[in-house]
């Protein structure tokens, strides 16, 4: 028994930030942006919100997965950057759809492999019986926590939403490979920029200060991370599951910057072509950057009945991971494959 992706759905906020927007608030230029990271424009929220996203690309999943609301078992959502603390988004994602069966939480913190582990989560859970389908979610609002005077990372993030439904399926296991070094956390964070030990400041009177998180980066420090991680991952996950990298079709990378997707095809001598990106779009979305992709894919066609698919997350933690799959998909308005 294994759990396999069976539908996708995705949200995009309409509202477009292009580099030369970008340039207007910090010293950059869109020649530079565009060719230190691939971006060219990412969408931010206006009216939208990480739930409002996440519940409108698990809405557009359900469709083309062909499954009601009441029939999921489970919700999970991987975001950093929700709206709410409580009710968790996952329980107002659940309220928004009507998906009254469903067990519901969130996955938080584990940013850029979120999706990823989400995944696992829930192929964990079918492929054991506990659930028979699943919704998962990636859904961000970055330009909430991001620091829009800092041109080291205000140029990279976007906001947006992608979804998936899992159903449980006889058929072969893949087995996933996560990792996380908590000791290199320092080169990501998300705290107080009045507080760069993380601790929350309270007054006098013992209440908490009001105090604006910024996610904070050594770019240097996460590029070098990814580049060598990640093609580590893929050979550490390709070796467990017995398979060759000629295996693969596609590998889904998290969209950070085309610079570390383009170093990753390379260490594995692997033909670019098979690594899809669509980050000059939508920049660097962490968790929903995976799941965007795939709907993306799976909506114009590209991937194919029987295919391999190898998704690879990496980012703040630090945390990086790698899963094999074999999703059945169908486009829109398709009988299915
Ligand atoms: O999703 C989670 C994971 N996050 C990532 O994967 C991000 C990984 N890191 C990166 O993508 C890159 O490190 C950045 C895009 C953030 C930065 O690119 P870089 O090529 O590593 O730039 P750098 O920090 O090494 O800076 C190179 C130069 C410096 O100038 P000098 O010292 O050589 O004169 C910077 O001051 O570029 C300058 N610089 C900029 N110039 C124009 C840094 N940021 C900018 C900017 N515009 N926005």
């Amino acid at each position: 028994m294994t759990g396999s992706i069976c539908g996708t759905g995705s949200y995009i906020p309409h509202y477009t930030m292009d580099n030369y927007a970008i340039a207007d608030l910090v010293e950059t230029s869109d020649e530079w942006i565009q060719e230190r990271t691939g971006v060219i424009r990412r969408h931010i929220v206006k009216e939208e919100t990480t739930v409002s996203m996440a519940a409108e690309a698990g809405r557009r999943a359900l469709e083309n997965a062909g499954v009601s609301a009441e029939e999921l078992d489970l919700i999970l959502v991987a975001t950093i950057s929700s709206n709410v603390i409580l009710p968790c988004t996952a329980c107002e994602v659940q309220r928004s759809l009507g998906a009254v069966n469903a067990t519901c939480f969130d996955l938080g913190g584990a940013a850029c492999t979120g999706f990823v582990l989400a995944y696992n989560t829930a192929e964990a859970y079918l492929a054991s019986g506990v659930y028979k389908t699943v919704l998962i979610i990636g859904s961000e609002s970055l330009s909430s926590i991001t620091n829009w005077k800092d041109r080291g990372t205000c140029i990279l993030f976007g906001d947006g939403a992608g979804a998936a439904v899992l159903k449980a399926e006889e058929g072969r296991r893949y087995l996933p490979v996560t990792h996380s070094e908590g000791g290199k956390g320092a080169a990501l964070t998300c705290r107080s920029r009045n507080d760069s030990n993380g601790i929350t400041k309270k007054n006098q009177a013992g209440d908490i200060k009001e105090e604006e998180y910024f996610i904070q980066m050594d770019g240097q420090a996460v590029f070098k991370f990814a580049v060598k991680k990640v093609p580590e991952v893929i050979q550490e996950v390709l070796e467990l599951n017995r398979l060759e990298k000629e295996d693969i079709d596609l590998y889904i990378l998290h969209q950070a910057n085309k610079r570390i997707v383009e170093a990753v095809a390379k260490r594995l001598g692997e033909p670019i072509e098979k690594f899809p990106m669509n980050l000059q779009e939508y920049g660097n979305t962490s968790s929903a950057s995976i799941p965007i992709l795939l709907d993306e894919l799976n909506q114009k066609g590209t991937i194919k009945p029987g295919q391999k698919l190898l998704l690879a997350g990496f980012g703040a933690g630090l945390t990086w991971a790698a899963s094999i799959l074999k999703p059945f998909l169908r486009k829109q308005g398709d009988g299915g494959t």
